[in-house]
């Protein structure tokens, strides 16, 4: 497995990858909230219309998968990633556990799975998986994040990392500093600083070849509760700055996380980074509510909405690969 030729491939031709993992709770706790009743089937069906959706290779790469929907089938009785390939599509998988709280730091958290991960890497790729995703959760509050948080956290992720890679999985590799709170941009900024050198760091310790993973971070804004928002200009420097001071440039690409930002800001703010030339990397989306929460809110569950929720998807998934 050439990991870099699959990152690249990750990040390139203006394509991003589509975030479809959400945890079972997740994915119920939205499908209840747009009225469906949340079952293995309303998930998987609901998980067939988003890859479906007509000509969606055209502005994503790669989709990643829960657990769950990986050992399921679309109707026509292919598995999810038989189908993504047989449409030239890219199947990822999120290996991680979730966010537990770590102890002595109350109200942090790290992320779980390593047990057993060099088997379950194993059955993916067996099974068709070409990346992977951990997604580590950092949060700004007037106390944190503390340094135990953040070393425990990105040793994990290192961790992971390195044993995707020796199973020939690309990671990608996600430390995400919530918007949650009412922080500023610059606070933001000296977080998210300090998380991506430590997160290099553990990556360097662990020996992760950084040419053969995707950066997934969150782009640098202000909490989602303050009341000094930055204008579009200001969140893409910020993001891209913050980026070069710690990104090496033999990473081939970051692909953001939306984090909770309106579909259409997030895209704004993805275009107006690619105009802060030069850029050592490709900067993409590998967006999850960012893409889909209109879709979900199109479709409740009504199969003559399914046309119209797959319009809106592809609108957006398009309009992002159009701000690349
Ligand atoms: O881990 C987070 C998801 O993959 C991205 O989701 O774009 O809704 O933050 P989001």
């Amino acid at each position: 497995m050439d990991l870099n030729k699959v990152a690249r491939a990750m990040v390139s031709n203006r394509r991003g990858i589509l975030a479809a993992d959400e945890s079972i709770a997740t994915m119920s706790a939205r499908l209840e909230k747009v009225g469906v009743e949340p079952t293995a089937e309303s998930r998987r069906v609901y998980r067939e219309l988003i890859v479906t959706t007509p000509e969606l290779a055209d502005s994503i790469s790669g989709v990643i998968l829960a657990d769950e929907t990986f050992h399921q089938r679309v109707t026509d009785g292919r598995t999810f990633p038989d189908y993504l390939s047989d449409i030239g599509i890219l199947t990822g998988i999120k290996v991680d556990t979730g966010a537990k709280p770590l102890a002595g730091a109350p109200g942090e958290t790290v992320t779980e799975g390593l047990d057993g991960l060099r088997e379950r890497v194993a059955d993916y790729v067996r099974l068709g998986a070409a990346f992977a995703k951990w997604r580590a959760v950092i949060t700004i509050g007037d106390n944190t994040p503390t340094d135990r948080a953040i070393r425990a956290n990105l040793h994990a992720l290192a961790r992971y990392a390195g044993l995707c890679q020796e199973g020939g999985l690309v990671p990608i590799v996600e430390p995400e500093v919530l918007m949650d709170g009412t922080h500023s941009l610059a606070r933001c900024r000296e977080v998210s600083t300090a998380v991506l050198r430590a997160l290099f760091e553990e990556l360097d310790l662990m020996q992760v070849q950084l040419d053969g993973i995707v950066l997934k971070p969150n782009m640098v804004v202000a909490g989602s509760g303050s009341s000094d928002q930055p204008t579009v200009a200001d969140v893409a420097q910020a993001t891209v700055e913050t980026l070069r001071e710690t990104v090496p440039a033999s990473v081939p690409g970051i692909a953001f996380l939306s984090g909770g930002q309106r579909p259409e800001l997030a895209t704004q703010h993805l275009g107006a980074m690619q105009k802060l030339d030069p850029l050592p990397w490709e900067l993409t989306y590998s967006f999850g509510r960012a893409l889909v929460g209109p879709a979900l809110e199109t479709w409740r569950g009504e199969d003559k909405n399914r046309g119209r929720a797959q319009e809106v998807l592809s609108g957006l998934a398009l309009a992002n690969a159009a701000a690349r």
